[in-house]
């Protein structure tokens, strides 16, 4: 499992680099897993080993991890301009042609594009927003955030406050006030027994409205979601379920903010996750596959009701007091440019549905005898296979044993890069993935889970 306990490399990071979601323990005994070399879907560690990361790094590297047109596209914009910002109107020619093709591609018509840079600050940026929004129509009081169980929105406060996971949470004394979470619409583990899925909807939504009665429609700003929840275990929703939750919102005057920052960019099989779950928003956070994590750029595309607010709100004279030193980056938005284009070029969003369902069906195949099986869920490349004492009743492992975390570990060891999300193990390979790195998954997923299967059997876990 260690790169190299011994190399220079790991002496330096474990003396200096303080991680993050990282066991800190864990870390000093093992040493780190040092990556030095991508290539294509793969990745290479200090000894030579080749692994295929079918996490996409943080499900973010969808073109794969050396990628030579974005490296260019880089290096030729910071020969030209290497910096500028986006303060007291100021802008460059990559940034404000970005800013257009994103509004053109989120379908977000007459909005605009707002440049930050992480997945953190453009889900911040749309609940600064949101309160902007209620406060110019004379609704000051409307602030409230409902988010859901298991959703990940991020690591700043109140990305965090949104979170609906405790390890997001605990030692920070969060969620803030006026965070509140309402049900994860997950048909394997909160559907209830004999519940068919249109009255798990109407459950969900019903469920939705008491909490916005119970605390006070005229204190709640916005309701926001992941289209199809990544790092809480994968979770795509139930059919109809925005169209229902949307419902409720509506009549509450309440906004959807839609959190794209894993679903974006052709992960679900289309353009944006929203695309796939049937929700409208009225503002998308973006960020990973923008520039498929080759420069820190990120954005928030807002609807037209949203620009009139901020215009509205500042109409004495004021300025939007909102904004980042390295948002709109030249070279960020060069990348981004490139990125795009790439996925064009590729017609990202009919190889994602094609190559998607071939790995759906390989992990089908690999899994469903498996006596440690219960669940296989996803869409387009977002897959996550769910580890469970007893399929035949869903009972869950006791969480100790941290068997999905085992699994990932034996699958590294096989030169497989998955990620355990408690006992789910997640698949969110890079979107260029071909016939070959499909097999490859397979069979080291075999391997590795047979290796889990023993183990489990003979309770040395
Ligand atoms: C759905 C979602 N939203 C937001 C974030 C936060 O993005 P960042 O780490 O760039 O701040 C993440 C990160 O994984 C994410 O998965």
């Amino acid at each position: 499992m260690l790169s190299n306990t011994q190399s220079e490399t790991n002496a330096t990071d474990l003396a200096y680099h303080l991680h993050s979601q990282t066991n800190p323990q864990a870390l000093s005994r093992e040493g780190a897993y040092i990556v030095v070399k991508g290539d294509g879907t793969h990745v290479i560690d200090e000894n030579g080993k080749r692994y295929i990361d079918a996490m996409a790094g943080l499900w973010c590297a969808s073109l794969g991890f050396n990628n030579q047109r974005l490296g260019r596209a880089a290096a030729t914009q910071y020969e030209e301009l290497g910096y500028y910002h986006s303060f007291y109107g100021r802008t460059n020619p990559k940034a404000a042609n970005l800013s257009k093709k994103l509004v053109e591609l989120t379908g977000m018509a007459g909005g605009k594009t707002f440049f930050v840079t992480s997945g953190s600050e453009a889900n911040e940026t749309m609940v600064k927003l949101a309160w902007l929004y209620h406060a110019s129509r004379g609704k000051p009081t409307k602030r409230k955030i409902i988010a859901r169980d298991r959703a990940f929105h991020g690591s700043t406060i109140v990305a965090g406050s949104m979170c609906g996971l405790e390890m997001m949470h605990r030692e920070f004394g969060l969620p803030l006030p006026g965070f509140i979470h309402t049900l994860c619409p997950n048909n394997y583990r909160v559907r209830l027994p004999g519940e068919s899925e249109a009255e798990f909807v109407s459950r969900l939504a019903g469920e939705l409205e008491r909490m916005i009665l119970r605390e006070g429609p005229d204190t709640i700003a916005a309701f926001i979601a992941e289209p199809v929840i990544a790092g809480g275990g994968i979770i795509p929703p139930p059919a109809g379920y925005f169209e229902a939750v949307q419902k409720v919102l509506a009549k509450y005057d309440i906004l959807c903010l839609d959190d794209e920052v894993v679903c974006g960019f052709g992960r679900t099989g289309n353009w944006f996750g929203r695309e796939t779950v049937g929700m409208t928003p009225d503002m998308m956070s973006l960020a990973k596959g923008i520039t498929s994590s080759y420069f820190p750029l990120a954005a928030v595309v807002v609807s037209p009701k949203i620009l009139e607010a901020v215009e509205r709100y500042n109409e004495s004279g004021t300025s939007f007091g909102h904004g980042f030193t390295n948002a709109a980056h030249p070279v960020g938005a060069a990348v981004a440019a490139e990125t795009i284009a790439i996925y064009e070029e590729l017609d990202i969003v009919p190889h994602v549905r094609k190559i998607g369902a071939r790995l759906h069906q390989k992990l089908a195949e690999v899994t469903k005898d498996s006596p440690i099986v219960g669940n296989l869920r996803g869409v387009g490349l977002m897959y996550g296979v769910e580890l469970v004492e007893d399929p035949s009743t869903g009972t869950p492992f006791a969480p100790a044993r941290q068997i999905g975390a085992r699994l990932a570990a034996i699958a590294y060891e096989n030169g497989l890069v998955v990620r355990a999300m408690r006992d789910t193990v997640g698949f969110c390979p890079p979107l260029i993935i071909d016939d070959n790195d499909v097999e490859e998954i397979g069979a080291k997923l075999q391997k590795a889970l047979r290796e889990t299967e023993k183990a489990v059997q003979a309770k040395s876990i």
